[in-house]
């Protein structure tokens, strides 16, 4: 009656675990992480933001309207001075009187004046109406394009 039974359990002896156990840990070789990042660009760029605007039109100094007939305007931070001896006829000259180097202050009168010494000049071609000045105010380059006149 003692049927002892005995299961047993085949404990999975050495099943297939012969677990090849490939070694693969072995030197590493092939580790090398595959990065190769372009390092050129981005780093300090010459990149210079050029502004879109044309650069071979000069800055705008004035509206047409804005220079008087028979007169004309000093433009001191660019040191010249626009006349429009009569309608529609714009000219433009140095503001650095020749004399001694001042800035020319005003037009009145059909005139340039400096108010250093006290010389005129023409509006019409800058040519010395009243000394010391001996020389005419230079010619400077003006561009008239539309109802603007502007610094070229
Ligand atoms: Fe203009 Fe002398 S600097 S008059």
């Amino acid at each position: 009656m003692g049927t002892a039974r005995r299961t047993v359990l085949a404990a999975g002896a050495a099943t297939a675990a012969g677990l090849a156990a490939g070694c693969s840990g072995g030197g590493g070789g092939p580790a090398a992480p595959a990065a190769s990042a372009p390092e050129s660009g981005s780093a300090t760029g010459t990149a210079t933001a050029v502004p879109s605007g044309s650069p071979s039109l000069g800055k705008e100094l004035a509206k047409k309207a804005g220079i008087p007939v028979g007169g004309g305007k000093v433009f001191t931070a660019e040191k010249v001075v626009v006349t429009q001896p009569t309608a529609g006829e714009f000219k433009a000259f140095s503001a650095v009187c020749p004399h001694q180097g001042c800035l020319v202050d005003k037009v009145a009168g059909g005139t340039i004046d400096c108010p250093c010494h006290g010389s005129r000049f023409r509006i019409a071609d800058g040519s010395v109406e009243h000394g010391p000045a001996t020389r005419p105010l230079p010619p400077a380059s003006i561009t008239v394009t539309g109802d603007a006149v502007l610094l070229s």
